[in-house]
């Protein structure tokens, strides 16, 4: 089946589509984006998503490209269209097609928008959580504005890709007082020896990821207590239960930092029921 990409106002063929090479995404990262989790049909915290989005668009000044209805109703249409159940929607605005300056171009200048769909096999990732995934630590590098969802994700980039020639799926910048940040593309948790589970402010430093907002409902939910404060690679490494968030991966156990086995070496009791009633909390939009 071939899938279908909608890009400024025109559902395309995913394969001929495509932006202007003058796009300023494309030219100087100038850019925010969004990824929603699709499951069973439903497309997950879509309204957390957009409001998200809003917020990154806001503090860029980046106009948005439709309103917020209409985008709502482009994101579903995508995810009809290419016929997702289980899988991932991508929406990606930046500040449009520019000579190329590093100043904003004229505000009349219209946004581009782009939304993608593809699906993921649930078995996959159920099997990867059945197992637990391993991360490497990294130093920060950083701009301060990880708050906003930007698409300049070199540093992001170059992380996995070293977590991946070690072995690892995923990495944590550590900042300079060896306090963990966040994951490349995911938030970072614990659950110490009392059951408590611990993830670092989301103020500053940090994206507030969706899924991490969404965790504060499912604990609230399951009776458990959230602290949000720094932890150490020292004290994940001690932890009872290590795991990180995102709308990629829902809740993922983590078992092993830097080649140590972390949490005996197993996902966590307190990890698998949230990854478990995280569906029935979240909020679902029915794709069609
Ligand atoms: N990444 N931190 C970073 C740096 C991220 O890029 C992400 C998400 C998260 C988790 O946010 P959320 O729960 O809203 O997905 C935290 C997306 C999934 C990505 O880049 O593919």
């Amino acid at each position: 089946m071939s899938r279908i990409a909608y890009v400024n106002g025109q559902y395309i063929q995913h394969s001929e589509a495509g932006v202007h090479i003058e796009d300023r995404g494309y030219q100087f990262a100038d850019g925010v984006y969004e990824v929603c989790e699709i499951a069973r049909g439903n497309i997950m915290d879509m309204t957390r998503h957009l409001e998200r989005l809003n917020r990154s668009l806001t503090e860029l000044k980046i106009a948005w490209p439709m309103n917020r209805r209409a985008l709502q109703l482009v994101v579903k249409e995508v995810v009809r269209r290419n016929r997702v159940h289980n899988g991932l929607v991508y929406m990606q605005v930046t500040r449009g097609v520019a000579r190329r300056d590093h100043v904003f171009p004229s505000p009349d200048t219209p946004p581009s928008i782009v939304v993608t769909a593809k699906r993921t096999d649930p078995r996959a990732s159920a099997a990867r959580a059945a197992q637990g995934i391993k991360v490497i630590t990294v130093p920060e590098n950083r701009w301060d504005r990880v708050d906003i969802k930007s698409v300049g994700l070199l540093p992001n980039v170059l992380a996995r890709q070293q977590a991946k020639e070690e072995g690892a799926q995923e990495a944590w910048f550590i900042d300079p007082d060896g306090i963990v940040k966040e994951g490349a593309a995911t938030n970072a948790w614990i659950v110490t020896k009392d059951g408590v589970l611990v993830t670092r402010p989301a103020e500053t430093g940090i994206l507030r990821g969706i899924t991490r907002t969404t965790i504060f409902d499912v604990a609230k939910k399951l009776g458990l207590k959230i602290e949000e404060r720094g932890f150490s690679v020292d004290e994940a490494k001690k932890a009872k239960e290590v795991f990180m968030t995102a709308a990629t991966t829902v809740v993922m156990p983590i078992v092993a930092i830097n080649g140590e086995s972390v949490a005996n070496g197993h996902p966590g009791t307190t990890t698998l029921s949230l990854r478990e009633a995280f569906f029935d909390i979240a909020e679902k939009t029915p794709a069609c």
